[in-house]
């Protein structure tokens, strides 16, 4: 089906703009808002901790809608999420339950793609994440888009068909561990969550840190633009580290001047031990000296 001939596709553009706990920037804003009225899926990179997985809740809660999650694993086929047939459990019932085992139907298992086509078909839109796309084989995303291409699948096992009448939102994280295909990124809305910067940090932490001393936050935010900008270091933290190590700060009751020579907690935001060292080893003092 053509994009234009779908006729879920949505005559204006939704007006979402974060929710009070997830702040967007402008640019996601719209990329989201197009992906929905287009009823495209929305690819979305970014390093780990920028708030991909959590966008999708956001995007639910603004739009009113239910959330479904599926988790992607190593070992996930696109088959997983439409359904399962779970014959264990039907041996184990024709040995030693009561059931009756000649209804399969009570043993078709539907994934979370399934559930959303289900709900779709009895008229309720649901936000689909489907998390860490990047983790399965490299046949997954293909198989994927024609799943959702086709809006709809057969139990072959009982003959059932779901048809799903209203597209599902459809909100995909990579983490970048692998190139996906191009037929694949052709049919997505693709954003790249770039790592904030320090107004839209403070913004973030504000929503994790309500009544956060300002004097306290701007000196936080400087230390750890700092420990980002340290070089060669192999993880960088990100936003959910810094949210961590400011609730560190409050509960030490640090005081923001401290943060211009030293680094509390530093195991809050850095987990390699090469990475400790080279703190250890910064001479924050001077590092807080330069402009950055
Ligand atoms: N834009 C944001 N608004 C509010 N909180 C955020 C935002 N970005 C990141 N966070 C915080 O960082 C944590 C990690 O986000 P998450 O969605 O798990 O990141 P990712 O999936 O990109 O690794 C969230 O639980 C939240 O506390
Ligand atoms: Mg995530």
């Amino acid at each position: 089906m053509t994009v234009a001939s779908d006729p879920t596709r949505m005559k204006s553009l939704p007006k979402w703009r974060g929710t009070p706990s997830y702040i967007a920037s402008d640019d996601l804003c719209s990329t989201v808002n197009v992906a929905v009225a287009l009823g495209r899926p929305l690819l979305v990179k970014g390093e780990p901790g920028t708030g991909k997985t959590l966008l999708a809740q956001a995007i639910a809660e603004g739009l009113g809608l239910n959330l479904l999650t599926w988790h992607v694993k190593s070992t996930t086929r696109a088959q997983d999420g439409l359904y399962l047939y779970d014959t264990v459990a039907r041996l184990n019932d024709s040995r030693f339950g009561d059931r009756d085992v000649r209804d399969i139907g009570q043993y078709i298992v539907l994934g979370q793609l399934g559930q959303a086509f289900e709900r779709a078909q009895n008229g309720e839109r649901v936000v689909l994440l489907i998390d860490e796309v990047d983790k399965a084989d490299l046949e997954f995303p293909n198989d994927l888009l024609h799943e959702l291409d086709a809006m709809r699948f057969k139990v072959a096992e009982t003959g059932r068909d779901i048809v799903a009448t209203t597209r599902p939102v459809v909100v995909i994280t990579s983490n970048a561990e692998k190139e996906l295909p191009d037929a694949f990124l052709r049919r997505c809305v693709f954003h790249y969550i770039e790592f904030p910067d320090e107004a839209l940090l403070a913004q973030i932490c504000r929503v994790h840190h309500a009544g956060v001393d300002e004097k306290l936050l701007a000196a936080a935010l400087r230390q750890f633009m700092r420990v980002r900008s340290l070089p060669e270091l192999r993880k960088k933290p990100s936003t959910s580290e810094l949210i961590d190590w400011l609730a560190a700060l409050r509960l030490a009751g640090i005081d923001g001047d401290k943060l211009e020579s030293a680094l509390p907690f530093a195991g809050v935001l850095l987990k390699q031990e090469r990475d400790t060292a080279r703190a250890a080893k910064t001479d924050f003092a001077k590092l807080a000296q330069r402009r950055f």
